[in-house]
C-alpha cells in the first residue's frame, strides 16, 4: 500500500468517528442521502421530511433550491430541544454561514430562537416575502442514505428556529424551509462537508399526487436512471455577481443557480427575443434565467411571455388546435378537444431553451407545458412576470411545473447542471427514482 493510500484510510477513519453516531451504525461510509418528495396539492409547493434535533422530531419542510439555511417553527422541537447549542458571534461556524448580525437575548432559561450573543441573520419566507432576523443554532439533523436506507447523524446542523408568523404562506402540512442554495450552510453543502462528499445533489419532482426524490451526494441509481442519468445534457451553472434579496449580500453573489439560456425556441422556430434580456446585468443584477423550486409556473419577463404566446398559438393553430378565452393568470388556453395525447402529455409544440449550444437544450412537452383548468380548457402553463416577493427582475423563473419528471443533477462542486429529456419518454417517472 502506498503511504498516500494509508493516509486516506487514517483520515476516513477518523472523519467516520466523529460523524456516525447514529443508533444504526452503518459500516460503510455513506455516498450520498435521500430525501422523498411530495407535492402540496393547494399550494403546490415541493417539500420533503426530515428529522431533527435529540428527540429526532419529524419536520416537513418546503424545498427552496435558492435559500440560505434551514429554518423551521415547531413546538414540537422545542418541547424536546436537549441537544441545541446557539452558534456564538465571533466564531468560525458564523463566519461561514456569513451571517450579518449578533443577537443579545435574554430569556431565562434560554431557548432556540432567543440567545445571548448569537450569530444572526435573516430568514426568507420566499412566498408571502417575510423576512426574521434571529440568532443561528445548531442540532442534530438524522437522515438516511441513498442506498441500504442506513441512519446517519450530523451533530451539529446550522438552523434558524423562526418565529411562527414565518410560517405564513407555507404548505399546510409545512413548518419550514430547508435551503439547497449556493451557500456554505444549505444542505448539501454542509453533508458534502460533514461526510467528505462531492457537493451535488440530483433533484427529481413529482407532479401532484406523485412521489418524488431527492439525492444528495454521488451514487448508483436504480434502473433505468442508471442509463439516464449518464445520457445526462449538461449547461454551466452561472452566478449573478449581485444579490439580488434586499438582505442577500453575500459576497454579493447570489444564492439562486442560473442558466445562461441563449434563446427560446418554440417547435423548430427560434423566437425573436431582446437578447439583453437573456443576459445578467453584471451592474444591477437583473436579467439572465433562474431555476426555483418556490414558484409554480415558469415566468417570463413581459416582452418575452409575449413573443412566446403569440407564437406558441400561431403554432398549436397550425396544428389545428383551437385556441379559446385565456383564463388568468394564462395567455393562450386552448380547447382540448382539438388536442390529441401523447405519452408526454398533450400534443402540442414544443418549447425549448437553448443554452450554449444548439444541441444543449431543455425541451418541455405537454406534460410540463400545459395545464388542464377546466374540463375542456387547457392552458399554456407560463405566466408573465417575475412577480416575486425580493423584487427581483430576473428575466426567465424556470418553475417547479417545467421540472416535473426530469432529472435535475446540480453538481455544485463544477458548477454544471445536469438535465434529462421527459422522464415520460423513458416511460418511467420521479416515483420510481431512487438508488439501487
Ligand atoms: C419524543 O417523541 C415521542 C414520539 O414522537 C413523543 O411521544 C414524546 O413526547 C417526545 N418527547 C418530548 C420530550 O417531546
Ligand atoms: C450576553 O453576552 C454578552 C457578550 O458575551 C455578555 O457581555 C453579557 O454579559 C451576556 N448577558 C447575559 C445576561 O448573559
Ligand atoms: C456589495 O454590495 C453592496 C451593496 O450594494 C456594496 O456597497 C458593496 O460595495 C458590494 N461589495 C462588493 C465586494 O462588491
Ligand atoms: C432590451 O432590453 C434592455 C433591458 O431591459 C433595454 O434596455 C433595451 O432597450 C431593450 N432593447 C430593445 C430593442 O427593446
Ligand atoms: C387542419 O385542418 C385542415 C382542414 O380540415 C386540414 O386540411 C389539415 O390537413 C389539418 N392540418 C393538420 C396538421 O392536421
Amino acid at each position: 500500500m502506498a503511504p498516500s493510500t494509508i493516509s486516506i484510510v487514517i483520515f476516513s477513519l477518523l472523519l467516520f468517528s466523529s460523524y456516525s453516531n447514529a443508533q444504526t451504525t452503518p459500516s460503510k461510509k455513506p455516498e450520498a442521502f435521500t430525501f422523498p418528495i411530495k407535492k402540496d396539492d393547494t399550494t403546490n409547493q415541493y417539500y420533503t421530511n426530515i428529522q431533527f434535533g435529540s428527540n429526532s422530531t419529524k419536520l416537513n419542510v418546503v424545498i427552496d433550491l435558492g435559500g440560505n439555511f434551514l429554518w423551521f417553527n415547531s413546538e414540537d422541537y422545542l418541547n424536546a430541544a436537549s441537544t441545541f447549542h446557539p452558534i456564538p458571534c465571533g466564531t468560525r461556524k458564523c463566519r461561514i454561514a456569513e451571517a450579518i448580525g449578533c443577537t443579545f437575548c435574554f430569556l431565562k432559561p434560554a431557548q432556540p430562537g432567543c440567545t445571548n450573543n448569537t450569530c444572526s441573520d435573516y430568514s426568507l419566507n420566499p412566498f408571502s416575502g417575510t423576512s426574521g432576523y434571529s440568532g443561528l443554532g445548531e442540532d442534530t439533523l438524522r437522515l438516511r442514505s441513498a442506498r441500504g436506507g442506513n441512519v446517519y447523524a450530523v451533530d451539529d446542523f446550522p438552523f434558524q428556529y423562526a418565529h411562527d408568523a414565518m410560517l405564513e404562506g407555507l404548505a399546510g402540512p409545512a413548518s419550514g424551509v430547508i435551503a439547497l442554495g449556493r451557500t456554505r450552510i444549505s444542505l448539501q453543502a454542509q453533508l458534502a462537508s460533514a461526510f467528505k462528499i462531492r457537493e451535488k445533489f440530483t433533484l427529481c419532482v413529482p407532479p401532484a399526487g406523485g412521489d418524488g426524490n431527492l439525492i444528495v451526494g454521488e451514487t448508483a441509481y436504480s434502473k433505468p436512471f442508471e442509463e439516464i442519468s449518464k445520457s445526462l445534457v449538461t449547461t454551466r451553472l452561472v452566478r449573478n455577481p449581485v444579490g439580488l434579496l434586499g438582505i442577500d449580500l453575500i459576497g454579493n453573489f447570489s444564492r439562486e443557480y442560473y442558466i445562461d439560456v441563449k434563446s427560446i425556441k418554440v417547435g423548430s422556430k427560434t423566437l425573436s427575443l431582446n437578447k439583453t434580456l437573456l443576459s445578467i446585468n453584471k451592474k444591477d443584477g437583473s436579467g439572465g434565467t433562474t431555476i426555483r423550486t418556490v414558484r409554480h409556473y415558469t415566468g417570463l419577463s413581459k416582452s418575452i411571455y409575449r413573443v412566446l404566446v403569440k407564437e406558441f398559438a400561431k403554432a398549436a393553430e397550425s396544428k389545428n388546435i383551437t385556441r379559446v378565452a385565456s383564463v388568468a393568470p394564462f395567455g393562450a388556453c386552448f380547447d382540448s378537444k382539438t388536442v390529441l395525447s401523447s405519452k408526454t402529455g398533450p400534443r402540442v409544440p414544443t418549447i425549448d431553451l437553448v443554452m450554449e449550444k444548439k444541441s444543449v437544450y431543455w425541451r418541455f412537452y405537454g406534460s410540463n407545458s400545459m395545464v388542464k383548468v377546466s374540463k375542456d380548457v387547457i392552458c399554456l402553463a407560463f405566466v408573465e412576470g417575475t412577480i416575486n416577493v425580493s423584487g427581483q427582475t430576473t428575466s426567465i423563473e424556470v418553475g417547479g411545473y417545467q421540472m416535473e419528471n426530469h432529472l435535475l443533477e446540480f453538481d455544485v462542486a463544477s458548477s454544471k447542471l445536469g438535465f434529462s429529456s421527459s422522464l415520460l419518454l423513458h416511460g418511467t417517472s420521479c416515483s420510481n427514482f431512487g438508488a439501487s
